[in-house]
């Protein structure tokens, strides 16, 4: 059939074109003409420099700015690591994979070079589950932070592969290598400010990655048993305290907050056509040894030590700032409890064969502590006076406190955190003042 567009007015030979005859038409005529190709021209004009402005390295917000060009480019990202397979590949993969306990599972764990994931891929390994990790080792923070944490796996004998969630081809890989019985997913783009200059990082791992990820997971046979972590962000700005799962969550304050409501809306999709068991968790501000550099408890330790001043939120009417900051040990304890109180998934080709388990549980710490607190403890703890800089809290996506009603997870999960902030803090600056210690590590 022949497409009919306003492109197909314009004769291809003109010289073959009838005129009329008369003068006034034949003007017009000609007059037609050349506005048609005046347009036509135009138009190839302004479709070459859309082309070349979405080529142009300068067309991404990121790239005049510190943030690496992948990130600002999601759909290559992947693309530049496509080094796997082989048989020798195969074999780490099976090996890291191996159960080395009578009950044991075989958990696939991504964002396994991330803070969460690399201590809970190590807790699995410890106890004889076989662990294979799966991360992208992007920069949006210090990589070689996250290499540290690899190489940290490695000596425990936790292969982590290098990879992106989005690569449907290589996740398929994994499964037809390891039948995983479970999936503990943490690989997301964190953090919430930073949504503001990268938003679409947080589309491609928070949403493409994970539906990547279901999608490869509902067709496998037999269908794992997913975790995934979600955020106490989805309350967003809920003021009805402590925060519990039967609260409203659709008033997300960040994008980062709105990706991950989403994806419990998509994990509740999944598991009610594909019969997939799917498992929330809700993190509370999660801090230890090997944190993030962008979190605060992280960053203010850096910037004491360095004598530079850091920033302290106060909200209207000088409120506090609070955060139900969670040790990272108690964290790893819910998770595997999740993996193991998760039944299996019904699914089998594709199909759903029954209703299956789908949860949502908040993680924390039920104590929400001022941030102020935090700095008067990590003053002691470094033997350094911080430079305090009180600012408004900006509406960039931070909320004024959270807390965690964790009654649910310890009813059904056994759940029942133990550190308090001033016990884990302590673990964690002796982590990082022996981690940066001998100076060649970068802190930023
Ligand atoms: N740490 C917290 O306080 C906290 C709080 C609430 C929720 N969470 C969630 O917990 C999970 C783990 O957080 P974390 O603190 O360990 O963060 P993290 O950034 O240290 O770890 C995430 C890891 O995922 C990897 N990753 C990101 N996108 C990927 C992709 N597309 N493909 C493969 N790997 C990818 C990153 O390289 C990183 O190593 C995340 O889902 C995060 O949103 C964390």
């Amino acid at each position: 059939m022949k497409s009919i567009s306003h492109l197909d007015d314009i004769p291809s030979t003109p010289g073959k074109f009838k005129m009329d005859k008369s003068p006034y038409i034949h003007h017009r005529m000609r007059w037609h003409s050349s506005l048609a190709k005046l347009t036509f021209w135009s138009f190839l004009f302004m479709a070459l420099i859309f082309v070349l402005f979405l080529r142009s390295p300068s067309s991404s917000p990121s790239s005049s700015s510190s943030q690496p060009q992948h990130l600002s480019d999601p759909s290559r990202r992947y693309l530049q690591n496509t080094n796997w397979g082989g048989p020798a590949w195969e074999k780490r993969v099976r090996s890291s994979a191996r159960i080395r306990s009578q009950k044991g599972m075989s958990v696939l764990v991504t964002g396994a070079a991330g803070f969460v994931g690399t201590h809970v891929s190590a807790a699995l390994k410890r106890r004889g589950d076989g662990v294979l990790g799966l991360d992208n080792f992007n920069d949006y923070y210090d990589p070689s932070l996250k290499r540290a944490r690899q190489a940290l796996l490695e000596r425990a004998g936790v292969f982590v592969v290098e990879g992106d969630i989005n690569d449907e081809a290589l996740l398929r890989k994994l499964f037809e290598v390891v039948p995983f019985t479970h999936v503990m997913h943490l690989a997301a783009q964190a953090g919430v400010r930073y949504a503001m200059d990268n938003p679409a990082s947080y589309v491609h791992s928070n949403l493409a990655g994970l539906v990547s990820l279901l999608e490869v997971c509902k067709s496998v046979n037999p269908q794992p048993a997913i975790v995934w972590a979600s955020s106490s962000s989805v309350y967003g700005l809920n003021t009805k305290v402590p925060f519990s799962e039967k609260d409203r969550t659709d008033q997300p304050a960040s994008l980062y907050a709105a990706t991950k409501k989403a994806g419990e809306e998509i994990a509740h999709t999944y598991n009610h056509i594909y019969g997939l068991s799917l498992t929330g968790l809700r993190f509370f501000t999660v801090y230890g040894p090997w944190g993030r550099p962008d979190m605060a408890y992280f960053f203010f330790t850096r910037d004491i030590l360095s004598g530079k001043p850091i920033p302290i939120f106060e909200a209207a009417n000088h409120g506090t700032v609070a955060r139900d900051f969670t040790y990272i040990d108690d964290i790893v304890r819910g998770c595997l409890a999740s993996l193991d109180t998760a039944e299996k998934s019904t699914g089998s080709g594709g199909k759903k064969k029954g209703p299956a388990q789908l949860r949502v549980f908040n993680l924390g710490n039920t104590s929400p502590v001022p941030v102020t607190d935090l700095v008067n403890i990590l003053e002691k703890l470094l033997k350094v006076k911080a430079k305090r800089n009180i600012m408004k809290l900006p509406r960039n996506g931070d909320v004024q406190f959270t807390h965690a009603n964790i009654s649910s997870a310890q009813r059904e999960l056994g759940y029942k955190p133990t550190t308090d902030l001033q016990t884990g803090l302590k673990k964690f600056v002796r982590w990082y003042l022996r981690f940066y210690a001998d100076g060649k590590k970068s802190a930023e």
